[in-house]
């Protein structure tokens, strides 16, 4: 099958794009390579170093499956440039979509966020609930799958909402928080905690990659939303895992960050998929990597950081 993945190169985009050609897929990856391109050259690959606003660049020709991954990806990234990110994860994805349908793509997969929900209280947060959007990426992921959902009737619509991603990609991200914490006890043998209380939802990159198969093997899954988060834990929860595997001193320090909620994904599930693994795979993952001395720690490890150092801020 031929699959055009946006934001290929990213921290899920690369494990997923060679996941895909191990498949035996043939993969476009369409992606600015803001942090690089760990790719490695396949025969099946067409990896394109282009920007999704440029809409007339993609190739669409023959692509079956559309997996869309190629946005600003967290919080204080999208607050850097507000007009950008709008333009990449709002509007690029409706001229994504609208492309899609004009060139008989047959499935729509969208990388949306369990954060739409924004806080909430509600011990089992399912896909019916209202979506009360705090930041500008949440807007920005709410807004999309609206778009996208509107070309239903079109093509079959999947928007996931994943939680935090946790684990090891070659496109390392060491500011999401599983990986973050542990890198921490790693390097300083102190994990600083902010709030710490605050619980999120979790999920392993392997899972997030099966997750995307599992709509890929099943495409007449109906269109929708879908939550794809596990483990609803806190963050201070999280450090007190990673010291039972690191030796590390974990610090409570005041936080103004009210992000909490859970999730709850029997919806994902009663489609047949199941969860494999979980938050203490990626910490073992992440010690292992360490240990092999392949964790190594720059700044395109940090979304914002390196985003401030390619002058993408407003
Ligand atoms: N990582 C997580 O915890 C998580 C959780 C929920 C949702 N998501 C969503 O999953 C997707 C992938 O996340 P990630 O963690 O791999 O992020 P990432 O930042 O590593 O990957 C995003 C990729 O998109 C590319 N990109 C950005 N703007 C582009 C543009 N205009 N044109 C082409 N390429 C562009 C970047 O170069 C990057 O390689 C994102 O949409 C993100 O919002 C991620």
């Amino acid at each position: 099958m031929k699959i055009l993945v946006t934001g290929g190169c990213g921290y899920v985009g690369t494990v997923l794009t060679e996941t895909l050609l191990k498949e035996g897929h043939q993969v476009i990856s369409f992606d600015t390579q803001w942090f690089g391109n760990h790719l490695t050259a396949h025969p099946n690959l067409v990896n394109i170093n282009g920007d999704i606003r440029n809409i007339d660049s993609i190739p669409f020709k023959g692509v079956e499956v559309i997996i869309h991954l190629a946005n600003i990806a967290n919080d204080p990234a999208v607050e850097l440039n507000p007009t950008l990110s709008w333009e990449v994860n709002v509007l690029a994805a409706q001229q994504l979509a609208d492309r899609a349908v004009r060139f008989g793509v047959k499935q729509f997969i969208y990388a949306s966020s369990g954060s739409v929900y924004g806080v909430k209280d509600e011990p089992q947060v399912t896909e019916d609930l209202p979506l009360v959007p705090i930041s500008v990426y949440n807007k920005t992921k709410m807004v999309a799958e609206r778009v996208l959902l509107s070309y239903q009737d079109q093509m079959q619509v999947h928007c996931i909402r994943p939680a935090t991603v946790c684990g090891v990609s070659p496109r390392m991200r060491l500011d999401v928080s599983v990986n973050m914490l542990s890198f921490q006890a790693l390097k300083n043998k102190k994990i600083t905690v902010y709030g710490g209380d605050q619980t999120r939802p979790n999920i392993h990159m392997k899972d997030m990659i099966r997750v995307y198969q599992h709509f890929i093997q099943n495409p007449s899954i109906v269109s929708g939303c879908y939550n794809a988060g596990f483990e609803n834990i806190s963050i201070l929860e999280i450090s007190e895992r990673v010291k039972k595997k690191v030796n590390a001193e974990v610090i409570v320090s005041e936080s103004n960050d009210p992000r909490s909620y859970r999730q709850n994904s029997d919806k994902l599930l009663a489609t047949g998929f199941k969860q494999q693994y979980g938050v203490d795979d990626a910490i073992d993952e992440i010690i292992e990597l360490h240990k092999s001395g392949k964790l190594i720690e720059t700044d395109q490890c940090f979304t914002v950081k390196w985003m401030k150092y390619l002058n993408l801020a407003q």
